[in-house]
């Protein structure tokens, strides 16, 4: 029968992690899809038909049910919840696999908790829609920290993170910037992608297109991230004023829009700081 693997969290990441996983796995069972609101689990196994995934209704019910289990969930507080849950049953010999963004100390925790019950867990935080189940599969690669604490995964994705954040801030910036001395954004957003390609291209195109409020990556997501950062920061002892800085807008823009905005509304309020309308 092989590995019975399950994927806990099918939000805008994991649902597209588990969807990769399914069309590109090789997975020899199917899928075991567990999410809190059921009817996004139910959703995507009716997209990929029955025979590739099968949905159930509690955490504890998918790690019975699976060797390799993967995690996808909002922040620490949803993560230390459902592997609360998860080591409520005998899970001697299996395999956790988290891509949440969370505080290196809770991956930690996490970690040796799982290890206490005879299991493995693995931070895997992914960057982007990202061996057998990740290179080509779930991500693009993998980049190993090996018999270093899981903690330290995390740290590399939030300093990732604040390559994006920062990004997402500059590209506002410059989009309103160039507004305001009247060249066209689309001819910003054309060199951004000469130039650098990535995020600047990704931020740029949803913010000269309109879709700066549809919820990519909620406010408050990113805001926990830029948190994380700057606490881990400071405890190191190092000053990163540019993520300060960014934070601080997130915040205002959640003020402004609410926590679900999505996180290139910063544009919005660049806009709106400027003497320009909300929407563009
Ligand atoms: N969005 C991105 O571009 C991105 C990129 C890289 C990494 N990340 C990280 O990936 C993780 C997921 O992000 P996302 O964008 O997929 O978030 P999302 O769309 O908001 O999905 C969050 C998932 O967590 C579940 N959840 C939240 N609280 C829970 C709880 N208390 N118990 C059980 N399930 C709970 C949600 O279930 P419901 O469906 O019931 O709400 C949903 O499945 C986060 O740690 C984020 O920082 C995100």
């Amino acid at each position: 029968m092989g590995v019975r693997v399950a994927w806990i969290g099918l939000g805008n990441m994991g649902g597209g992690m588990a969807r990769n996983l399914i069309n590109k796995g090789n997975l020899g069972s199917p899928l075991v899809l567990y999410n809190r609101t059921i009817s996004r689990a139910d959703a995507l196994c009716n997209e990929v038909g029955h025979t590739k995934a099968t949905v159930v209704a509690s955490i504890v019910e998918a790690v019975e049910r699976a060797d390799l289990i993967f995690t996808s969930l909002s922040n620490d507080d949803a993560l230390k919840d459902a592997m609360e849950q998860a080591l409520q049953i005998d899970v001697a010999g299996k395999k956790f696999v988290d891509c949440s963004t969370v505080h290196p100390d809770v991956a930690n925790n996490v970690a040796a908790r799982v290890a206490n019950n005879g299991a493995d867990f693995v931070a895997m935080p992914a960057i982007d829609f990202v061996k057998p189940y990740i290179t080509g599969v779930i991500g693009r690669r993998a980049i190993e920290f090996r018999d270093e604490p899981v903690g330290k995964a995390q740290i590399l994705k939030l300093i990732a993170n604040m390559f994006i954040l920062s990004v997402n801030e500059i590209v506002a910036e410059g989009m309103t910037f160039a507004e305001k001395a009247s060249v066209d954004p689309n001819k910003l957003l054309e060199l951004l992608s000469v130039l650098f390609g990535g995020p600047y291209t990704v931020y740029g195109a949803r913010m000269v297109g309109g879709d700066y409020h549809k919820k990519e990556v909620p406010v408050e997501i990113a805001l926990k991230d830029a948190r994380h950062a700057l606490h881990i920061a400071e405890d190191v002892g190092c000053a990163i004023p540019s993520l300060d800085a960014a934070a601080k807008n997130l915040e205002a823009v959640k003020d402004q829009r609410g926590p679900t905005a999505d996180s290139s509304s910063v544009y919005g309020l660049s806009r709106t700081r400027n003497g320009l309308s909300l929407e563009n």
